[in-house]
């Protein structure tokens, strides 16, 4: 075994006796419903327990690429609700952030596209964003790039964009993955990351959705994994330097901080 405890005060040992120098971590929906965005799947608050508004086949419709292609409207509302720029970084992002300043950061795969990553200041060149943003979008038949401030008028009036070639008229869509959909090419070029990781932080996800699921089987024996998640998912825990931060993923990631000696550096990138 690689941890001397096999709980966050042994990560954190891990951590300053300088052995992890490569960190890789996963993020999910839940990493942000501190921050007011509901996740998709916690039982009365998720999202797709909350959609009957929209008279939906099936909750997952509304991100599916062929529901959309008949019926982009629900979509729509929904983006109208989720779209960036209202919501703030939680703590756990700001740890990701802190990770990358103190150069321990290799990778962030997220499957978020609240962009709320970058805001709390990890840079994007450390970022795999594997279900896309909504930093850019793009017809759906000619793959033409549509404004973005035009996106926006079009969001915020809760419409459907359309393609602004005469010829084309095709829906517009923001570049985020729908079930259906091919992730980002680069996605697949930078899993080999997950090989090369020292420790693997998985926060808030319930590691239901492929190929993203598959990332934590990718880890080395002997290089711990470590979920912070309100319930234990994914088969965590099974290994030997498995360690469960089990519950509010705030929370246990100040404690993480405590142990690391880190709290105050935390809190004060968070606030600013
Ligand atoms: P889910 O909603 O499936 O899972 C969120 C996880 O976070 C659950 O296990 C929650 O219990 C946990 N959670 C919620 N709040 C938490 C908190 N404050 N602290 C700790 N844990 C918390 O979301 P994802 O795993 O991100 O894809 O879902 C994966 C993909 O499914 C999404 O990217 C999206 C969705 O369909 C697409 O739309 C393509
Ligand atoms: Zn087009």
């Amino acid at each position: 075994v690689t941890l001397p405890s096999k709980d966050l005060d042994g990560v954190a040992e891990y951590i300053n006796s300088g052995r992890a120098k490569r960190i890789v971590v996963l993020t999910g929906a839940g990493i942000s419903t501190a921050a007011g965005i509901p996740d998709f799947r916690s039982p009365g608050t998720g999202l797709y327990d909350n959609l009957s508004r929209l008279d939906l086949p099936y909750a997952e419709a509304v991100f599916d690429i062929s529901y959309f292609r008949e019926h982009p409207e629900p979509f729509y509302i929904l983006a109208r609700e989720l779209y960036p720029g209202k919501f703030h970084p939680t703590v756990s992002h700001a740890f990701i952030a802190l990770l990358a300043q103190k150069n321990l950061l290799d990778t962030l795969f997220t499957q978020n596209i609240d962009c709320l990553e970058r805001r709390a200041g990890v840079p994007g060149d450390k970022v795999v964003e594997a279900h896309g943003s909504f930093a850019t979008q793009r017809c759906i038949e000619c793959k033409k790039e549509f404004d973005g401030d035009k996106m926006v008028e079009h969001v915020e009036r809760g419409d459907v964009p359309r393609c602004e070639d005469k010829e084309c008229k095709g829906l517009v869509k923001p570049d985020i993955v729908f079930f259906g959909e091919m992730l980002p090419k680069h996605f697949d070029r930078e899993t080999y990351r997950l090989g090369m990781a020292d420790l693997v932080l998985i926060i808030g996800t319930s590691l239901s959705v492929y190929p993203f699921a598959a990332l934590p089987g990718m880890v080395q024996e002997g290089k711990p994994r470590v979920l912070f998640n309100l319930q234990r998912v994914g088969g965590i825990g099974a290994k030997s330097d498995d360690v469960l931060a089990l519950g509010d993923c705030d929370a246990q990631v100040r404690k993480f901080a405590d142990a690391l000696g880190w709290r105050d550096e935390l809190e004060k990138l968070w606030k600013s």
